[in-house]
């Protein structure tokens, strides 16, 4: 993403210590631009726990960093456990999370105790470098998806997707997800319209994806989550595009909660669900997405409760729930793979089913 005339990631080292972390305080988007430097384990469980980072993609590579910070001060066995069992703690749904810890304790175990540190660092900064590849390579091989809506329709007639929650640069290391494609038609000339579902509870998709989308100059417009059925009954949704947080071995889906209601909306309406994957995101243990992934229950304060800006600047929290009623935050639903067209991988497109998977991921049966 380019701000102020620089590129940034959503992660990254920084330059002039060259070891602790910064990342973007996403609980403050849209209303501030606030860089965090994070120097301790600790404080990246905070982040990912607290939100201040999230997105499957972008919650690993950070998760990698904090370990390679744990590593600078105590790179025991012991505490090279301890600290990826309190990471992996922090957010129980997005598998990323413990595809990069793994990966981090597969690359660490064997150094001897003075080498891990560095390794540390370098693990995490391939885990970065993978994800960056992997979403460029999604932009790519969804975009022919845009294409061919495109070629459809008369010249100059956008291209209708509708997109929940955030998937974009900021759920990722750079470019995103179910993003990816967007910004490169837009790139390309297809000219687009993003519905963007506000997203509720924590208006990822108002916040987030409507402020990344602005930025780079896509036309979009934020809408209630409740609006996207009425849309495409009314023609005006040609795709559905969105991100995931787990992939099961038959092509279950699990994203932010509301994402099932948009399939069975698309699939009423005979419009194409798309989901965008990245390997990480593949759980092939598990095969059944309704009964075996962990969905995350999230404060009630969530959702009886909103954030916003007040004329005067302040950002306030406001309570919109009557006084007295309790509420329930699910955080993921999971799609059944028979609701989904299909899947946007960096390795090319394919089913949502264990055939489809395994004929672009052999290595994984
Ligand atoms: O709770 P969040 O904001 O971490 O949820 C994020 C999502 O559900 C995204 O759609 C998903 O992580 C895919 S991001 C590329």
């Amino acid at each position: 993403m380019r701000i102020d005339g620089r590129h940034y990631r959503s992660v990254w080292v920084d330059e002039e210590d060259g070891w602790s972390v910064r990342i973007f305080d996403q609980t403050r988007l849209p209303w501030t631009l606030e860089i965090l430097r994070l120097t301790e384990a600790e404080e990246v469980a905070h982040a990912i726990r607290t939100m201040q980072v999230r997105g499957a993609p972008l919650i690993g590579a950070v998760a990698a960093y904090g370990v390679a910070l744990a590593m600078r001060t105590d790179p025991s066995t012991a505490n090279l456990e301890r600290v990826c069992e309190a990471l992996g703690r922090t957010r129980p749904t997005a598998i990323n999370l413990r595809w990069a810890l793994e990966r981090m304790r597969t690359a660490l175990r064997n150094q001897p105790e003075e080498r891990r540190a560095a390794a540390a660092y370098a693990e995490a900064a391939a885990i970065a470098e993978d994800d960056v590849e992997t979403c460029r390579r999604i932009g790519e091989h969804g975009l022919p998806l845009l294409q061919e809506i495109a070629a459809r329709k008369a010249p100059g007639e956008p291209v209708k997707v509708l997109t929940h929650c955030n998937a974009g640069w900021l759920a990722t290391v750079d470019y995103g997800t179910a993003l990816s494609p967007i910004y490169q038609a837009h790139d390309a000339g297809i000219p687009l319209h993003v519905w963007v579902d506000e997203t509720r509870p924590r208006n990822q998709g108002a916040a987030l994806t409507a402020w990344e989308l602005g930025r780079h100059g896509v036309p979009h417009a934020v809408v209630a989550d409740n609006a996207g059925g009425h849309l495409m009954q009314h023609g005006e949704v040609d795709i559905v595009l969105v991100g995931t947080d787990r992939v099961t071995r038959r092509g279950d889906v699990a994203n932010k909660i509301g994402t099932y209601l948009k399939a069975l909306a698309a699939r009423d309406n005979g419009v194409p669900f798309w989901v965008a994957m990245p390997h990480s995101t593949l759980d092939m243990r598990v095969r059944d997405g309704l009964a075996e992934i962990p969905i995350e229950e999230r404060d009630a304060t969530e959702v009886t409760h909103l954030a916003g800006r007040a004329a005067d600047g302040r950002v306030v929290t406001v309570r919109v729930a009557a006084e007295g009623s309790p509420a329930v935050n699910p955080a993921f639903d999971v799609t059944p793979a028979r609701l989904v067209t299909g899947l946007i991988t960096e390795r090319g497109r394919c089913a949502a089913s264990e055939a489809g998977l395994l004929s672009l991921y052999p290595e994984r049966a």
